[in-house]
């Protein structure tokens, strides 16, 4: 029996040496429930009984010693193994890198912050408004009675006889005036909606509105207003002039023209020849309009103003479709990056 642990201790041994065989191998075969020890403590009842304790803690002792080397040559093959696959999958900084995709802003959306940014610097504040309208603040209140003639400027998406979707953003102006008084000072930005389909029109396009009451303003203060927004949303040498107008809301009323901004004056492809671009529609604010939000028209007076997003993105960058704009093609928005 001595002899026999004695050679179970070399042959273990020389197979930990060797690397014979793989480790977890080794441990089933001597540890194991049916291993190597486990056998020989059956075995112990051969010997006399009194040699058995001294047997039996001689064949623990090994069997602690065997173990603990076999743990030691585990720890460091896992070592082994670690550093091997540090060293394998080492990341190489001097690869070129997987470049992310980056959104951007529409070039709609950068317009309208730009043309909102130049007013607010003026002291006007954000004023939402409904897409889905009634009648009566779309049309009626601005001054535009049923069957007039002026209800056929704008191709109106109708949902009832009543409500519609709203053709333009004038509706803030009366919503604002009635809910907050007077003076005031407002912009609406949004979505309108008109029956019109073609390079230059949308069914859905932006507008901003804008809405200035006070007891002492003047067409002046508007030319004014309107030469911040047109030198800061175009270049600084941009010039604004007004030419008499109608709108059934506004009196007097103006179409207001910017000067190119390609030729500057000059006469070009952009401008037709004229060297001045018609950007707005706007003028007082008439006194039926004030009259109908509860504002004294003799003590009050206003001015508005109404602009398309669409067709000063268009001008300001040469836009030739309006449709691209709408495509959202990625080709065509990565350019406003
Ligand atoms: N609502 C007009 C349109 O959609 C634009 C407009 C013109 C708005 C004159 C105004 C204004 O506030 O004063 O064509």
């Amino acid at each position: 029996m001595k002899e026999k642990l004695k050679q179970i201790r070399e042959n273990f041994q020389k197979a930990l040496r060797e690397g014979a065989e793989q480790l977890s191998q080794l441990r089933v075969k001597y540890f194991g429930k049916n291993g190597v020890f486990t056998e020989l403590m059956k075995n112990l009842k051969n010997l006399p009984p009194e040699e058995r304790p001294a047997f039996g803690k001689e064949v623990n002792q090994v069997k602690a010693e065997l173990e603990g080397a076999l743990s030691e040559a585990e720890q460091a093959e896992l070592r082994r193994k670690r550093e091997q696959e540090l060293s394998e999958d080492r990341l190489d900084v001097t690869l070129p890198g997987v470049g992310r995709k980056t959104g951007s802003l529409h070039p709609l959306t950068l317009v309208k912050n730009q043309v909102l940014d130049a007013f607010l610097g003026l002291g006007f504040e954000i004023y939402d408004g409904p897409e889905v309208e009634y009648d009566y603040y779309s049309f009626e209140a601005l001054n535009i009675p049923k069957d007039h003639p002026a209800r056929d400027m704008q191709d109106t998406f109708y949902i009832t006889d009543n409500v519609l979707l709203r053709p333009h953003t004038s509706p803030a102006q009366i919503r604002a005036m009635q809910k907050k008084g007077v003076p005031i000072r407002i912009l609406c930005p949004g979505k309108v909606f008109r029956a019109d389909d073609d390079a230059t029109h949308s069914p859905m396009f932006h507008q901003i509105e804008g809405l200035a009451v006070e007891k002492d303003i003047s067409l002046a203060d508007l030319k004014g207003v309107l030469e911040v927004f047109a030198t800061t949303v175009f270049d600084k040498s941009t010039k604004v002039r007004f030419r008499p107008s109608f709108f059934p809301f506004t009196e007097p009323s103006v179409e207001v023209d910017v000067s190119c901004s390609m030729c500057h004056g000059k006469g070009c492809r952009l401008c037709k020849g004229t060297g001045w671009i018609e950007i707005l529609g706007a003028g007082m604010v008439h006194r039926n309009v004030l009259k109908n939000c509860g504002v004294d028209p003799d003590a009050y007076r206003g001015f508005a103003f109404g602009l398309g997003i669409e067709r000063v993105t268009m001008i300001k960058y040469g836009i030739p479709d309006m449709r691209l704009l709408f495509e959202n093609d990625v080709r065509f928005l990565k350019q406003f990056i």
